[in-house]
């Protein structure tokens, strides 16, 4: 079995799929890996550490297509400068395995399901204790707290840590964390290390004592959180009248903050609406809100997506592909996911998809001409939103 590795196109994409350690893990008798010239180099992974490992470096895209029975990709599939698409690269009847945003790209879903293409996407992976070393959205998210932090603490006006010196003493800044999962806690975690003072709000009372394991405060706010967490630990939708009541008492915490890293997400939900102009308007100048969740609409109204911004002086963050901006550690950890499902797949070098199985079943996302995750077909044909 021939697994490729494209180099990815997508704008601003520095990550690989592949690093040359996991190919290393992944290669075997049965199991040959061609990479596309190039594809680590912005990872900083040369040509040569994958041809140490037995890699073999292919440098025609349209060459590495053909031979490829499985394709591992960082980016959904897009266009390229010529108009051409690489979905319409990947033979018939071969898998695809990578981030394919299925419920914003359904046409894409279609596409690769008429060219009967079996494709894993990896954000459906269930989110499962057994499926954990796959979930390459945590691993991910990890990188992107920790960016996140590094990012609003250069774009602060201050240092992070106190100072005792002979010009005398600098306070040390003051950092709120919304919504304390995977990313939050690496935020908190980063922004600890760097000396800040950090409290963290989450609708989920069970992370109190894990916002406070690593030396935050808890917010406490007036409202009743009680049944705010689903049976898979992950946090449900609350009302409106929730969010109003939210942003009107966390609007005091974030005007007392020098910089805010919002990270709330409610699985298959716009991004919550958490911080309204007003608190913006009442933040000092100079400070920054990182918002993660920009992708999805972002937690602060003012947000853009893909856009640093100063509105009422205060720096509004909307990176939305963090981990490219640490694409050697994220290309480690994006790697060690994809090897770890690709052993689950072909456990003997080959192949077997087991339907039955919730791993395999969950993440896939078009199989012998259809879309077989159901939210998914119902985008594609019209439905949703
Ligand atoms: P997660 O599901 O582990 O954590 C989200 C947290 O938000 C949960 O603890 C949840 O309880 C909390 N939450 C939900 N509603 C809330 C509310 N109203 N108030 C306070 N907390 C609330 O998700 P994860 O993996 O940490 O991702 C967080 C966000 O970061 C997501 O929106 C994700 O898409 C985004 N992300 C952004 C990246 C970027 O480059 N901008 C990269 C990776 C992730």
């Amino acid at each position: 079995m021939i697994v490729a590795v494209p180099k990815e196109i997508t704008p601003g994409e520095r990550r690989v799929a592949l690093v040359p350690d996991a190919v290393k893990a992944l290669a075997s008798e049965a199991i040959q890996i061609v990479v596309e010239a190039g594809a680590g180099l912005e990872a900083g992974f040369a040509d040569t550490a994958y041809e140490a490992v037995g890699a073999a470096i292919e440098s025609d895209a349209a060459v590495l297509y053909s031979r490829a029975d499985v394709v591992l990709k960082v980016q959904p599939p897009c266009e390229r400068a010529d108009g051409s698409h690489e979905a319409d690269s990947i033979q018939s009847g071969k898998t695809l395995i990578g981030f394919m945003k299925p419920l914003d790209l359904p046409e894409l879903a279609k596409r690769l399901a008429d060219r009967q293409v079996t494709t894993f996407s990896i954000e459906l992976m269930p989110r499962i204790t057994r499926a954990q070393s796959m979930d390459a959205l945590s691993s991910m998210s990890t990188i992107a707290g920790y960016r996140a932090v590094l990012l609003g603490a250069a774009a602060l006006p201050k240092i992070f840590p106190m100072l005792v010196t002979a010009a005398g003493t600098i306070q040390p800044a003051k950092v709120l964390i919304i919504g304390a999962g995977v990313a939050g806690l690496q935020a908190i975690a980063t922004a600890r290390r760097l000396g800040a003072v950090v409290e963290a709000y989450d609708t989920r009372a069970a992370v109190k004592e894990q916002i406070e394991s690593l030396g935050a405060r808890f917010v406490e706010l007036d409202l009743d959180t009680g049944d705010s967490e689903d049976s898979g630990g992950y946090a449900k939708a609350q009302t409106e009248e929730f969010y109003e009541r939210q942003r009107e008492q966390l609007g005091k915490r974030v005007a007392a903050s020098d910089v805010v890293i919002t990270t709330a997400l409610v699985p298959g939900q716009p991004a919550p609406f958490l911080i309204n102009e007003a608190a913006v308007e009442a933040m000092r100048p100079g400070s920054v809100i990182v918002d993660l969740a920009a992708e999805k609409g972002g937690n602060c109204q003012l947000t853009t997506p893909d856009e640093t911004t100063v509105v009422h002086g205060v720096t509004l963050i909307g990176s939305t592909n963090l981990p490219s901006e640490i694409p050697a550690n994220a290309s480690q950890m994006y790697a060690k996911n994809l090897t770890t499902f690709m052993k689950h797949l072909a456990p003997e070098g080959e192949l077997v998809l087991d339907l039955e199985d919730e791993i395999t079943s969950g993440a896939m996302l078009t199989h012998e001409g259809k879309i077989v995750n159901e939210a998914v077909r119902v985008r594609a044909e019209g439905g949703g939103n």
